[in-house]
C-alpha cells in the first residue's frame, strides 16, 4: 500500500488515480485544509474504487504511529504542505511548522516503522532567480521566501537522512508549473479565495467569476515582455511520480533529484491565447505592475529525468487548457458556492 499525504489536494489526487490504475493500493491522509473529502469519491468514480482515507494531520505523532501499525505501507508520497508564496511571507512560522515539522514527524514515523521509500514534492522554486536556462538539477539553489525555504530545508533533511543509514530510497521531484486536470473533469485544482496562480485565475475569468486578469508586468526580458514558465499537465506529473516510485523500488538505495517539467516555456500572453482557444471566449486582461519576487523566465532541462526515469511529459498546451477548462466549467454547486464566498472582481 502507498501512503499519499495531501492526497485530496491537486497533485496528490491525480497521482492517486494513476497509482490505483496501475494496480497499487492507496491510503490517503489529508487534514482537508485546502481540499475536500468529495475528492475521494471522485477518485473512486474514475478508477472504480475509492482509496482508503484518513482525515488527519501529518504532525499528529500518535495518528501516524497507528497508521503505520495498522496498514502495510511500502512507500510514502509526500504532497501535504502549504504552498502560497505570498501567504508564507505573512505567516512564516505556520509554514515552517506545517511543511518542515510535518515532514520531520512523517519521516520519524516512517523510520520507526521501517518504511524507507519516500517521494517528495519539491519545486523549481529551489533554483531561485535562474542564472542560466534551461535549469539543470545542478543549478545553485536559493530561496527568497519562507515557502521556498521550506523546500530547500526539506531537500537537505532528506539528504542527511539518506546519508545517515543504508536503505533509504528517496526521490526529490522538482515540479515546474503544474496545470490542467484529469480528462474526466471529475478532479482538478480548487484554489480557495483569489487564485495566486495564472491558470486558475484565467479559468475564473472564463467562468465569469472574475472580471479580468492582471498581467504582472510586460517589460520582462522575454520575447513578448510577459513572464515565461514551464507549464506541465498534472497527469504527466502524476505519471512522473509513478515512474519515480518504480525507480526507487528497483534500487537498493537511492537519492534521486530530478526536474519534472516539459522543457518548453510559454509566456502569459501565449497562455491566455491557448486558453481562449480551449474555452471559446475572450479572456479580458490588463497589464499591471510586476509582482514582487517574480522571475522573468523559468523552464526545465528534462534530460536527467529522461535518462534516469525514462519519463517525459507527453501532453501539450492544448490538453492543459482543454482539461483545465472542462474542470473549471463543470456543474459543481459546492465549488460555485465556494467561489461566491470569495467573489472579487479585482
Ligand atoms: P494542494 O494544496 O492542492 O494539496 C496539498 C494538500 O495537503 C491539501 O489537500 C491540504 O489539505 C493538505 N495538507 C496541508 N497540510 C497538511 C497537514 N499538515 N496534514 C495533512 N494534510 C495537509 O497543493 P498541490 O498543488 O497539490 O501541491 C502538492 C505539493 O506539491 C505541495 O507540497 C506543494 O508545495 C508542491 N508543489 C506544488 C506546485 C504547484 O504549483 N501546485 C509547484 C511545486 C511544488
Ligand atoms: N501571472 C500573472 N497574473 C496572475 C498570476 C500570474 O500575470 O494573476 C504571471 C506571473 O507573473 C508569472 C506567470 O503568470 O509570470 C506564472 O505565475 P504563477 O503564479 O502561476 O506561477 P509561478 O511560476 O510564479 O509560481 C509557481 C508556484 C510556486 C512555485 C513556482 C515554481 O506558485 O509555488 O511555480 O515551481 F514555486
Amino acid at each position: 500500500m502507498i501512503l499519499i499525504t495531501g492526497g485530496t489536494g491537486f497533485i496528490g489526487s491525480h497521482t492517486a488515480v494513476v497509482l490505483q490504475q496501475a494496480g497499487y493500493d492507496v491510503l490517503v491522509i489529508d487534514n482537508l485544509h485546502n481540499s475536500e473529502r468529495e475528492v475521494i469519491s471522485a477518485i473512486g468514480q474514475i478508477t472504480g474504487r475509492e482509496p482508503a482515507f484518513i482525515e488527519g494531520d501529518i504532525r499528529d505523532v500518535s495518528l501516524l504511529a497507528g497508521l503505520f501499525k495498522t496498514h502495510h505501507i511500502q512507500a510514502v508520497m509526500h504532497f501535504a504542505g502549504l504552498k502560497a508564496v505570498g501567504e508564507s511571507t505573512q505567516i512564516p512560522l505556520t509554514y515552517y511548522d506545517n511543511n518542515i515539522q510535518g515532514s520531520i514527524t512523517l519521516l520519524q514515523a516512517m523510520r520507526n516503522a521501517g518504511v524507507r521509500t519516500f517521494v517528495f514534492s519539491s519545486s523549481a522554486t529551489v533554483y531561485g532567480d535562474p542564472q542560466r536556462l534551461p535549469l539543470t538539477e545542478d543549478h545553485p539553489r536559493s530561496a527568497t521566501n519562507p515557502y521556498g525555504y521550506t523546500k530547500l530545508v526539506i531537500e537537505d533533511i532528506l539528504e542527511s537522512l539518506y546519508r545517515s543509514e543504508p536503505g533509504w530510497k528517496i526521490a526529490r521531484l522538482r515540479y515546474f508549473n503544474p496545470v490542467g486536470a484529469h480528462p474526466s473533469g471529475l478532479i482538478g485544482e480548487s484554489p480557495q479565495g483569489i487564485p495566486n496562480n495564472l491558470m486558475p485565475f484565467i479559468a475564473q475569468v472564463a467562468t465569469g467569476q472574475r472580471k479580468q486578469l492582471n498581467i504582472f508586468g510586460n517589460d520582462y526580458d522575454t520575447p513578448d515582455g510577459t513572464g515565461v514558465r514551464d507549464y506541465i499537465h498534472v497527469m504527466d506529473l502524476a505519471e512522473g511520480h509513478k515512474t519515480a516510485l518504480e525507480y526507487c523500488n528497483a534500487q537498493a538505495q537511492t537519492l534521486l533529484t530530478t526536474n519534472l517539467g516539459t522543457g518548453q516555456g510559454y509566456s502569459v500572453l501565449e497562455m491566455i491565447q491557448a486558453y481562449e482557444q480551449a474555452c471559446g471566449k475572450p479572456i479580458a486582461y490588463q497589464v499591471a505592475e510586476r509582482r514582487p519576487g517574480d522571475i522573468a523566465a523559468c523552464w526545465a532541462d528534462t534530460t536527467y529525468a529522461k535518462q534516469t526515469l525514462g519519463w517525459k511529459a507527453d501532453l501539450g498546451l492544448k490538453e492543459m487548457c482543454q482539461d483545465g477548462w472542462r474542470w473549471a466549467s463543470r456543474d459543481n454547486t459546492g465549488q460555485q458556492k465556494r467561489g461566491q464566498d470569495s467573489f472579487n472582481t479585482d
